[in-house]
């Protein structure tokens, strides 16, 4: 494997699965694969799960973790080729990339979206310039569109939950949010779900929130999140701004906020959220605070994730 930036660098999700909770069962089983190299996260923005347990990830393979808070201590980066840097860019990322390239044998990389420039955030500008010039394999920390690593805990998190011998009922929910965030967690979920294809998946959010077709052509969409969550064994709540008229929020309707009143119809449903939640905005704490919520699970899942990943790169499968 030499990148890691959607369910499109993965062959077969489920044989990831099996891997990542082998991981899960048996830590350092791996611990040799990574002897004697390094690798480099590189943040432009704030984190918490992805960070520390990629990191935790790297060192169960006996990799060496270096992360670079470029967003808040580096230079600022330039992405567009042939700038002419005469505004707030020092570096471009043509000069940056080979340099990290060259002090590490794996380069992962987070860039959310601009969410003002559409055209730049769905062509990945971002991190598809990084890998152009790094010259060395690169994971996604989540990029402007998709947060790979996240979707794939998030089958990890399901499979591990799952016991009956059907298809899981899945909803994909909007909550409300005081401020626009990017609609990658939940492009990347629907894409994951979708290739997984083992899953009654329903899609419900406010009119006007659509996402991208290309992430949710085969779900179900619907506006009516009661009929929605009925019968629902999983519930997936996230918030995003809109696709179409780019990055803003049009309906912060508090009666999307998932609650107890509302879970009742589900089939006992367990609880997902990527984190950070904004409680008793996107999630009452009744729901985050109950056996329903399995949020917790998820983010510890997250180390799992990453290791399978890096190990897949480090042994060079495709
Ligand atoms: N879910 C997630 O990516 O969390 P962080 O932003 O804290 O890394």
């Amino acid at each position: 494997m030499k990148q890691f930036i959607s369910v499109h660098d993965v062959k077969d999700i489920n044989a990831f699965v099996e891997k990542a909770l082998a991981y899960k069962a048996n830590p350092l089983k791996d611990q040799e694969l990574g002897k004697g190299k390094r690798i480099g996260l590189i943040f432009l923005n704030p984190s918490l799960r992805t960070r520390l347990s990629t990191q935790v990830a790297a060192e169960n393979l006996g990799m060496k973790p270096i992360v670079f808070n470029v967003g808040s201590e580096g230079w600022t980066w330039e992405f567009e080729e042939e700038a002419i840097m005469s505004g707030t860019t020092v570096e471009h990322v043509k000069d940056a990339a080979p340099i990290l390239g060259n002090y590490f044998d794996v380069l992962a990389i987070r860039t959310f979206p601009s969410l003002q420039n559409k055209k730049d955030d769905y062509s990945e500008l971002f991190i598809k310039q990084f890998i152009k010039y790094a010259g060395v394999p690169v994971v996604s920390l989540e990029s402007s569109t998709l947060h790979p690593l996240q979707s794939l805990t998030d089958i990890i998190t399901i499979t591990e939950t799952f016991k009956e011998k059907r298809k899981p009922k899945i909803v994909l929910t909007w909550a409300p949010h005081i401020k626009p965030l990017p609609q990658c967690v939940s492009n990347s979920f629907a894409q994951w779900i979708n290739a997984w294809g083992e899953a009654d998946f329903v899609i419900t959010h406010p009119e006007d929130y659509e996402l991208d077709e290309q992430f949710t052509k085969g779900a179900t969409i619907t506006h009516n999140q009661d009929e929605a969550l009925k019968d629902a064994d999983f519930v997936y709540v996230k918030n995003w701004s809109t696709y179409t008229d780019y990055g803003r929020i049009y309906c912060n309707d508090p009666a999307w906020m998932l609650t107890e009143e509302k879970l009742k119809t589900t089939n006992n449903a367990k609880v997902m959220h990527c984190l950070p939640v904004r409680r008793n905005v996107e999630l009452s704490d009744e729901v985050l605070d109950s056996s329903n919520s399995i949020v917790t699970q998820q983010a510890s899942n997250r180390v799992w994730a990453a290791q399978t990943v890096l190990a897949e790169i480090l042994k060079g499968n495709g």
